[in-house]
């Protein structure tokens, strides 16, 4: 490990320990915390040690058209913000990152603003933004000669984790919740050779089983409180911040389940400030499902000072967390940007989904949580019809088609929950109907949809 040029600081307790002396649980021996990498004084640093802001910048956009493996990746493009190996020779790459930033005009135009964009991270190798974490932390993994790691995951973390670990010659463990997870995901888990162990608990009862398993064993912990998953994961804050031509946008929004995304992205654009390579950090904004919403719940009773964990349940699977690692992470980022953390129904998810469906932008629901979540703040003129926004879009539609055939037959929401809805829902469905093969058929279904 590059020991020299990162350590790792508690966020408790402000703890520096070498980043080879973390517990395999990644928690502070003094205070229980969990830590972030720093690195090497840049605060601090003057003149010549400081990285140059203008030299950074033509040095990561001409590594766009370069063949180099690791210029490939829309991680490792950025590596002088992560010194983390000894060697980038240990890079375990898919060529991950580089992901597309979409205007969504017609959502734009429907809710009165000017600039509204999607960052969609379902574009990644395994189809969730979990890809560019992945890569950072499972080669350290490499680089420090563990042969296994393991996750705890609602399924989009096990799918990057076993993909990398295939990648790289290491066998992968992974600990998901009995039918709590889609199925694209746990195929995929199966599909890149992981020994995959479905527990009877939810996604916070594996996470108890594997903090117990990786200090018996060597095994190398690869969830999010592993600190080198958000250095890769802050990467997509420096891609937005290059695509906005480095003003940064206004606004960024974020779903929040185990809240370490949110995090790395404030801490993205957090050391883009500190270099001097921006002049402001947007607001981050955090939403939750209603029913696995502990953070929001939070910052409605106590501004994010203190958190209860809830007994999670939401059909948006991946963010279906009740006791979330990296909470107050996530809380620091919120209150540091003046951003908002709030809560979305069931329903208001499904319509989001939707309408991003109808867009050309698949995702799956735990994205959605970002559409339905602005136009709440929209509703409650908390975002201006000036203001630029971009949703931040985790996971591919792909990885759950039940939900959307569910949503489209018209059986995934009970009638409590369309009640009110009947409208929109009628709108947005579009159902597959069952017709004789003749042309005349098809015609009568073109004009009856028509209709
Ligand atoms: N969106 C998707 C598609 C996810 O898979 C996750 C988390 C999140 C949002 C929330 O991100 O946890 O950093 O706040 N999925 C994890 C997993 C927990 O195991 O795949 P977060």
């Amino acid at each position: 490990m590059n020991d020299n040029l990162h350590q790792l600081r508690c966020f408790g307790c402000g703890d520096r320990i070498a980043g080879s002396d973390a517990r395999p649980d990644f928690r502070c021996v003094h205070c229980g915390d969990l830590f972030e990498v720093e690195y090497a004084g840049w605060n601090q640093r003057k003149g010549h040690d400081r990285p140059n802001a203008g030299a950074l910048k033509w040095l990561w956009r001409e590594r766009r058209s370069s063949s180099e493996v690791l210029d490939q990746s829309g991680v490792w493009r950025f590596r002088e913000l992560l010194p983390i190996l000894d060697s980038f020779g240990n890079a375990v790459t898919l060529r991950e990152g580089n992901t597309p930033l979409y205007p969504l005009l017609r959502t734009a135009k429907a809710l009165g603003m000017d600039q509204l964009f999607a960052k969609h991270q379902g574009m990644n190798p395994t189809g969730s933004f979990k890809d560019t974490g992945m890569t950072a932390a499972l080669s350290v993994a490499r680089e420090r000669g563990f042969e296994w790691v393991a996750c705890a995951s609602t399924g989009n973390t096990s799918a990057a984790m076993a993909a990398y670990a295939a990648r790289a010659g290491l066998r992968s463990l992974v600990l998901i919740p009995e039918g709590k997870i889609a199925w694209g995901k746990l195929s995929q888990a199966m599909d890149y050779g992981a020994v995959t162990c479905q527990l009877k608990t939810d996604f916070d009862g594996c996470v108890s089983v594997l903090t117990e398993i990786v200090q018996r064993a060597p095994i190398y912990l690869l969830n999010s409180v592993n600190p080198y998953r958000l250095e890769g994961q802050k990467t997509p804050a420096l891609e937005i911040a290059e695509a906005f031509d480095w003003m940064v946008p206004d606004h960024l929004i974020v779903p929040g389940g185990n809240l370490a995304n949110s995090s790395a992205l404030g801490k993205g654009f957090r050391e883009l400030h500190e270099l001097g390579l921006v002049a402001r950090m947007p607001r981050i904004s955090v939403i939750q499902a209603e029913g696995a919403n502990p953070l929001a719940r939070s910052f409605r009773l106590n501004q994010g000072k203190a958190m209860e964990p809830v007994e999670a349940h939401t059909r948006a699977t991946a963010i279906r967390i009740g006791n979330p690692a990296s909470w107050r992470k996530a809380a620091k980022t919120i209150q540091e940007t003046a951003g908002w953390c709030l809560d979305v129904t069931e329903t208001e998810i499904a319509i989001a989904k939707a309408e991003l469906g109808a867009e050309g932008l698949g995702c799956e629901p735990a994205s959605a949580v970002t559409l339905a979540g602005l136009k709440k703040l929209r509703a409650e003129n908390k975002i201006a019809g000036s203001e630029s926004v971009v949703l931040v879009l985790t996971g591919h539609t792909l990885k759950d088609a039940d939900y959307t055939i569910d949503f489209h037959r018209g059986t995934l929401l009970t009638d409590r929950e369309k009640a009110g809805y009947e409208a929109e829902l009628d709108q947005l469905r579009r159902n597959a109907v069952v017709v004789d093969a003749t042309p005349a058929a098809v015609l009568a279904a073109l004009e009856g949809s028509a209709g």
